[in-house]
């Protein structure tokens, strides 16, 4: 079973896609004729020009729009597509999760004529940068630490890489990992956690203190003193980051 057959029940309510980091992406794709989406989950930022989605769980796959592009069940490390398919190939918020990362980025060189577009994180970024993890949830950061591919050796295995940050909306409407910098309550919602996979991985148990903690600052009005400045912030780069390799 895929591993997202069981995480992403809930994916469709939680994870929107955001517009902004729509347009961000669609620009990195630049004037691909052509789209191949691996590791497409529900089809987020699937730009009209997608011609195939490739994903694994049937949970997922099950939750894409009616009229989204045709999408085939299989994983990044052996896809089911000749050589030079597709101007480009995007893999957005996927690449920590293959069991093969070498093979995978081997098969999207293989598959893409001439752009590849990742979307991942910066972990040291990520554990410096954003409260939840380093104030409340550093179990989290844990397991993160132990998945996170780290964008270097990532723009290695792609033959050579730019890397743009992604500011992270206040209000973004896809929530991910740090999506809700700006509005802490809502890791206390067990639905908003269950579509973050390094939360609900890390496992409800060991994240209990850490809520527990977080809930008694934002009653008492401790959170908001310390972290006053981010309420005038409308975006935040917690290490986020968008690859584009060209061939
Ligand atoms: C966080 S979701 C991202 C989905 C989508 N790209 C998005 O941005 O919303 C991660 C996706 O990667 C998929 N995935 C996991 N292992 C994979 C693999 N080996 N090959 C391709 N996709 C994989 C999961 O099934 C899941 O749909």
């Amino acid at each position: 079973m895929a591993l997202y057959d069981t995480l992403g029940t809930t994916y469709g309510r939680t994870r929107q896609p955001d517009p902004r980091i729509a347009a961000q992406i669609h620009a990195a794709l630049g004037n691909a004729a052509d789209v191949i989406n691996v590791g497409a989950g529900t089809g987020s930022y699937e730009p009209p020009q997608t011609t195939l989605a490739v994903e694994p769980s049937q949970i997922m796959l099950a939750q894409r729009p009616p009229r989204s592009a045709p999408a085939v069940r299989a994983a990044a490390e052996q896809l089911p597509l000749c050589d030079n398919a597709a101007d480009a190939v995007m893999a957005l918020l996927t690449v920590h999760h293959w069991s093969d990362l070498a093979a995978g980025i081997a098969e999207l060189r293989r598959v893409a004529r001439r752009r590849i577009v990742i979307l991942t994180w910066d972990q040291q970024i990520f554990r410096e940068q954003f409260w939840l993890v380093r104030e409340y949830l550093p179990q989290a950061a844990a397991f993160d630490d132990s998945r996170a591919i780290p964008t270097d050796r990532l723009a290695t295995l792609l033959g050579g890489a730019r890397q743009e940050p992604v500011h992270v909306p206040h209000d973004c409407t896809d929530g991910f990992g740090a999506a809700y910098w700006r509005r802490p309550h809502a890791y206390l919602d067990p639905q908003v956690r269950a579509g973050i996979s390094m939360l609900a991985q890390t496992g409800e148990d060991v994240l209990a203190p850490g809520l527990a903690t977080l809930a008694d600052d934002l009653a008492t009005g401790r959170w908001h003193d310390r972290h006053a400045d981010l309420t005038a912030r409308d975006t935040l780069d917690v290490g986020y980051r968008v690859l584009v390799s060209d061939s």
